[in-house]
């Protein structure tokens, strides 16, 4: 681009962020705005800009908190502002679907990684690190192959059904924590079952769809079974070098107390556990929602393991108390998780109209086609730079 052409751009784009900026945004210190290429939005990462400037992933990082976000394969193709945002305001990702079972293990048995590779390639690029998702869960299974395995001990005498289906999970599990290099990994997600008063889920009532919950049959237990995904995930990150934090992982720990406790007690009673997570898909018209949040931190900090916000997302109506209620969550993630505990916080999608829980349900921080920041971007940006002292 020649000179005058970049000088010409500079020009309006000063011009459109000075004009068009909210009137309720946030001061930002210093903002040098980029000189958009051609052809690129001017919203999103642009007219508000971070280039040159702290993004929300470095104000974070300032505070200890790892910021991550998910994406999938199809969010991300073709689709140069996933890229843009990942690269300036993220330091980790987790995959939205393509490290879950389904993904990786083939109905043959066979393990194909290319997807996965292709966007762990997307996400070194961006200079983030990669989150492990998932290694245990009762969704998302290749239940193709795995009753194959179950069928082919059958009609071999030599070994038990549960015997091949350990085999297989143990398989599994050495050659994910082999093939991936992540900084954390969920070793198991979702494991207790809702309203049970601690309980681990049973296969029994995972029955529906999807959830066709093949490992827990083959287990005495959903604990034997979760005990086993501990202790081949550590022995895996054993023999092949690797240290990556290992979480148990659940949804609703804000409003289910029981399953709360249950997760809480087991990682408290299992060394191997080094991180417990909550999810948080939470929704604004929740009753108390902000103190169930605090007890929920409070409990998890309890555990002396690092503490991590997994997929955080929140159902709204009213985007100005979304806002506000994100940054209440950093507060309270700053002020109750000590620093030497802090597993970082990711954000379960990028853009509203990408959400697995719906575009109507305004859950993210970016909006529309142009990925517009949506006022929750910018109360975490305000906070996060008031307390980096600017
Ligand atoms: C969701 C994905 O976002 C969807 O694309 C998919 O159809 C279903 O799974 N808890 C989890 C995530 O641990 O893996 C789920 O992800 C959301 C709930």
């Amino acid at each position: 681009m020649d000179r005058t052409r970049r000088t010409l751009l500079l020009v309006t784009t000063l011009l459109a962020a000075f004009s068009c900026g909210k009137d309720d945004s946030p001061e930002r210190p210093d903002i040098t705005v980029p000189v958009k290429e051609e052809g690129t939005s001017s919203s999103g990462t642009g007219e508000s800009g971070n280039d040159g400037n702290l993004s929300l992933g470095d104000l974070a990082a300032l505070q200890g908190i790892k910021l991550g976000a998910a994406f999938t394969y199809g969010e991300y193709t073709g689709n140069k502002q996933i890229a843009e945002i990942l690269t300036t305001e993220f330091k980790a990702v987790t995959f939205g679907n393509e490290m879950k079972h389904d993904a990786i293990v083939k109905t043959s048995g066979q393990m194909d990684f290319t997807t996965a590779d292709k966007m762990a390639g997307w996400a070194e690029q961006a200079g983030t690190e990669l989150f492990g998702h998932v290694l245990g869960w009762h969704s998302q299974q290749q239940k193709f192959w795995l009753d194959t395995v179950i069928n082919q001990a059958k009609a071999d005498s030599s070994t038990s059904p549960e015997e091949a289906v350990d085999a297989e999970f143990k398989r599994y599990v050495y050659a994910m924590v082999e093939h991936f290099d992540v900084y954390a990994w969920d070793v198991v997600n979702e494991t207790f079952a809702d309203g049970g008063n601690g309980a681990f889920r049973t296969a029994a009532t995972t029955q529906a769809g999807d959830h066709v919950f093949v490992w827990g049959s083959y287990y005495s237990s959903t604990k034997e079974w979760v005990d086993r995904a501990f202790q081949y995930a550590t022995e895996a990150c054993k023999e092949y070098g690797k240290s990556p934090i290992l979480y148990i992982n659940d949804y609703n720990l804000e409003t289910d107390a029981g399953k709360r406790k249950g997760l809480c007690d087991y990682a408290k009673g299992n060394p191997q556990v080094t991180g417990v997570a909550t999810q948080m898909h939470i929704d604004m018209s929740t009753y108390n929602l902000k103190d169930k949040i605090k007890e929920t931190l409070t409990a998890l900090v309890a555990t002396g393991k690092m503490v991590r916000i997994a997929e955080l997302d929140i159902k709204a109506t009213d985007l100005d108390a979304q806002a506000e209620l994100y940054r209440y969550i950093f507060e309270q993630y700053l002020s109750i998780v000590p620093a030497e505990q802090r597993g970082g916080i990711t954000f379960w999608g990028i853009n509203d109209k990408d959400s697995w829980v719906g575009e109507y349900n305004h859950p993210l921080l970016w909006s529309g086609a142009n990925y517009d920041k949506k006022p929750a971007y910018d109360a975490i940006y305000a906070y996060l730079s008031e307390l980096a002292g600017n």
